[in-house]
């Protein structure tokens, strides 16, 4: 089966937070399937490699911890960069590591730069490659992750889709039908194996926890609405981030307390635009570090609305019910849309369209739903295809 080695060897790649919620659940299944095992040749040896993209403690190690996924075999140390340099010398990296260990194949999850990088270079010596969250696509070309998952896909093996709507995409760009396989959303495996623990948490010892500063928290605190933005379509130009803040501060937080857990580009614009401050000292308004997984999964689960830029949240309130309002013009995830089911909304990042929104949004009520496959099994199926695969 492998080159050199008797048992087979996957090699899997993470490299930004939104990434590590996709890996936890296909390392778990791995180490089950190896639990099953007779013998050595039976079992699949694993080597998980870190891009080093995403490198803060609170943007990365914390979520080896909470979700248990086992310490990088590897670490690519590659960290900021313009995607120039993040996708070039991930690829510089990534092919020592692949010529080292001569894996069968790579798993590489979502559409960020590591994404990209480990794909081409896995096809470049000759490595087959499995994509576990293929097939979405925004139609945007100016989304860089819309660049990387149509390279992506376009060098798959094989194509493991979250959803039918994915799947459909597919088949209209002309993959062969069978490299295509409808597996369900990875990231609700992570959800289910998690709910009962983000449960237990308070909110106010979550946000005591990790909020900037001193201050007391908003009072009352419920309800509340969360907010993260991340993208630089949202949060680079001053032009647009600031009538977002100022509806966020004059008109959401009439309604509810909001809870803004800030990424790191967005912390580092807030503070170059001088906003951080004004921000901060609202009593309605509380920002906190990145959070951890079960700590942003509690929230959600009592938010009365989140507003967004997050793909991965726009999925989550999918299943936990919680209206969401999409800040951008159009989404890889048209499952989780209003019109197919979902809990959310895309408005774009004009004020207009976000505050119409807004208003309809506040009629709604908290409602679950659960596309097809979204069970929490989707790593097991993912992990039988790659070895249905192989034999
Ligand atoms: C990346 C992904 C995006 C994903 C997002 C989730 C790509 C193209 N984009 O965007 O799809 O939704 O992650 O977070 O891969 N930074 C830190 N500490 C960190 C990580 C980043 O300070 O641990 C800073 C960087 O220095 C940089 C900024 O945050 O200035 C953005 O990081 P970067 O990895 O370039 O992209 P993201 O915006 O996080």
């Amino acid at each position: 089966m492998g080159k050199n080695h008797d048992c087979m060897k996957i090699m899997s790649v993470v490299a930004a937070r939104p990434n590590f919620m996709k890996i936890a659940p296909f390392c778990k299944a791995i180490e089950a399937y190896n639990a099953n095992c007779q013998t050595f040749s039976e079992k699949v040896e694993h080597i998980l490699v870190h891009t080093g993209q995403h490198y803060d403690i609170n943007m990365s190690e914390a979520f080896f911890t909470a979700l248990g996924i086992p310490s990088p075999d590897v670490n690519l140390e590659v960290g900021s960069g313009s995607h120039a340099e993040q996708v070039g010398q991930t690829m510089m990296a990534f092919e020592q590591v692949v010529r080292e260990h001569l894996p069968d194949w790579v798993v590489v999850v979502g559409d960020v730069n590591a994404t990209l990088a480990c794909s081409v270079t896995a096809r470049k010596e000759g490595v087959r490659l499995c994509h576990i969250e293929a097939g979405l696509r925004s139609g945007d070309m100016n989304m860089p992750e819309e660049i990387n998952r149509l390279v992506t896909d376009r060098l798959s093996n094989l194509l493991l889709v979250p959803d039918r709507l994915s799947m459909a995409n597919l088949h209209k760009e002309g993959v062969p039908e069978e490299q295509i396989h409808f597996v369900g959303n990875i990231m609700i495996d992570t959800l289910e194996a998690n709910r009962k623990q983000a449960e237990k948490l308070e909110i106010a010892d979550i946000l005591k926890a990790n909020q900037y500063g001193e201050k007391a928290l908003p009072e009352p605190l419920h309800p509340f609405a969360v907010v993260t933005l991340h993208r630089p379509s949202n949060v680079d130009r001053q032009e647009i981030l600031q009538p977002i803040i100022a509806f966020l501060r004059q008109e959401v937080s009439r309604q509810f307390s909001l809870i803004w857990p800030l990424h790191p580009r967005t912390r580092k614009n807030l503070e170059a635009f001088g906003l951080l401050n004004e921000l901060n000292r609202h009593p309605r308004i509380l920002l906190t570090q990145p959070l951890g997984y079960h700590e942003l999964l509690r929230l959600n689960m009592d938010a009365e609305m989140m507003l967004t830029d997050s793909g991965g949240l726009q999925e989550e309130c999918t299943v936990l019910g919680t209206p969401c309002i999409t800040l951008r013009w159009n989404t890889e995830r048209p499952v989780t849309l209003r019109e197919h089911g979902g809990a959310s909304v895309i408005v774009g990042n004009e004020i207009a369209s976000v505050q119409k929104a807004y208003q309809e949004t506040l009629q709604l009520e908290r409602q679950p739903v659960r596309p097809d496959l979204w069970d929490g099994q989707t790593a097991k199926r993912c992990l039988e295809v790659i070895l249905n695969a192989s034999s």
